[in-house]
């Protein structure tokens, strides 16, 4: 057995079957392109791009070279009173991508914290208005914000809940997902039935008044639950009623954000402006944890008042604007620039679609459903043991394809780099259609 192995029994594995992986561990000890390598020296190949993160691949040398060099010019920083040359560079940077008036940037480590600190934000800009009423907070059933309270709170992934359901924050209320696969299965990009559910906002200001209600957060596109693209118009709708009612509209773009649709945000290509964006993932590649929130001009402005001395936003971290995390963004934005990241991704959508949709054939597949470089295979529940077929997809392909797949339940998801090869995406993918073939 390798030390790693030996060593795993000290280790608590998040979101993981830990006595199942322990008894048959595989550990992963390099990564280098669009492969990972593991201990004994395999190779295999990465369709989730890290966790969504990694689009540009792994190890990318630039991004390498930047932290290496950050890390023994400025190792830490305190940003609480004081900052860093990096911090600042990197929100310029982010937001001079971002959707016009977006101009301000607040750093976390990760995306759970991003949603929490745009949740707060959120509160604060209306208590900051004089509207401090505005305390209701709308997600939306499936939808994945992060394991913290505030994000686990607004998300409606039921297994994340259930345990801690007495202890979810008060005030949130959920809309109705948007999957349906009676009406809308083996759409290619945006789906065409479904814009009516966005009136489930409508419906919550009239039970609670539209001025009670602070923000509504929802994933442009939902990612971690299995790929839902929103249906054609829903995204626009939501905006026309937070317009209506006062409302702040977050977009979660902890996934969509830098490239994931050809785009630096999700925003831009679904053409529709949220008040805030919540970002982590691709905004270092996934080199280092750093997240980043994106506010309205109006949001930062209404914290900017009273005595200049005082401290606006009670809240931050101490890694906030880390300066290594920092220099991993400004490298990570320095590639998707200068290799065209974005524009490879939109120029990949088409093959990467069509693979998928070579699906729709195969045994127990009952959807296929992509928008940008997010994908989803369904296949059917096995009877009485629900996500069986899907963990079993994953081991068979993790074990004995050496292609990482992600399953979520009986889902398939995907999210190739933005500069896969087209024949290795093909290999892939016939690996996987062989897995599934054997699968009962
Ligand atoms: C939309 C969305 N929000 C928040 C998160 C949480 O991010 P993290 O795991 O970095 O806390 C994720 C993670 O996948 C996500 O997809």
């Amino acid at each position: 057995m390798s030390i790693a192995a030996k060593k795993l029994d000290s280790y608590w594995m998040p979101f993981t079957a830990n006595r199942d992986f322990k008894n048959k561990p595989r550990v992963i000890s390099g990564a280098s392109g669009h492969y990972y390598t593991t201990e004994d020296g395999s190779k295999l190949y990465d369709t989730l791009s890290g966790l969504w993160t990694t689009g540009a691949g792994h190890c990318h040398p630039k991004i390498v070279e930047a932290v290496q060099k950050q890390v023994e010019t400025l190792d830490y920083c305190v940003t609480f009173q004081m900052t860093n040359n990096k911090a600042i560079e990197l929100a310029e940077r982010v937001t001079n991508l971002a959707p016009e008036g977006l101009n301000h940037c607040f750093f976390t480590n990760s995306g759970s914290e991003s949603v929490d600190t745009a949740l707060k934000i959120a509160l604060g800009y209306h208590r900051a208005k004089g509207e401090g009423n505005r305390t209701r907070l709308i997600g939306r059933e499936s939808g994945y914000h992060g394991v913290n309270f505030g994000g686990m709170s607004v998300g409606g992934m039921v297994n994340n809940r259930k345990t801690f359901s007495a202890n979810l924050i008060p005030g949130v209320d959920h809309m109705r997902h948007t999957l349906n696969i009676e009406k809308n299965a083996f759409t290619r990009g945006l789906p065409h039935h479904g814009i009516e559910l966005a009136d489930d906002l409508e419906q919550l200001c009239s039970l609670h008044g539209g001025n009670n209600i602070a923000a509504v957060i929802v994933e442009p596109v939902a990612g971690s639950i299995g790929v839902y693209p929103p249906p054609i118009g829903y995204l626009k709708r939501l905006r026309e009623i937070c317009d209506q009612h006062g409302i702040l509209l977050i977009f979660d773009e902890v996934i969509a954000a830098f490239g994931r649709l050809g785009a630096p945000f999700a925003a831009q290509r679904l053409e529709v402006i949220p008040d805030i964006i919540t970002t982590a993932k691709g905004l270092s590649n996934g080199v280092i944890p750093i997240g980043a929130v994106l506010v309205r001009d109006t949001i930062y402005e209404a914290f900017m008042q009273g005595p200049e001395s005082m401290v606006e936003l009670f809240h931050g971290y101490t890694y906030s604007g880390h300066p290594v995390a920092a220099a991993a963004g400004i490298a990570a934005l320095d590639v998707y620039e200068e290799e065209g990241t974005f524009e490879q991704a939109l120029s990949i959508e088409q093959h990467f679609e069509d693979l998928l949709h070579s699906f729709k054939d195969q045994k127990n597949v009952i959807d296929v459903r992509n928008f940008g470089l997010m994908g989803a295979i369904e296949i059917a529940p096995r009877d009485g043991a629900p996500g069986a077929r899907g963990g079993e997809m994953h081991k068979k392909c993790f074990w004995e394809a050496n292609v990482v797949v992600r399953n979520v339940m009986d889902v398939l998801c995907f999210s190739p780099f933005f500069n896969s090869k087209p024949d290795e995406m093909e290999k892939s993918f016939l690996k996987i259609r062989h897995v599934l073939d054997s699968i009962e």
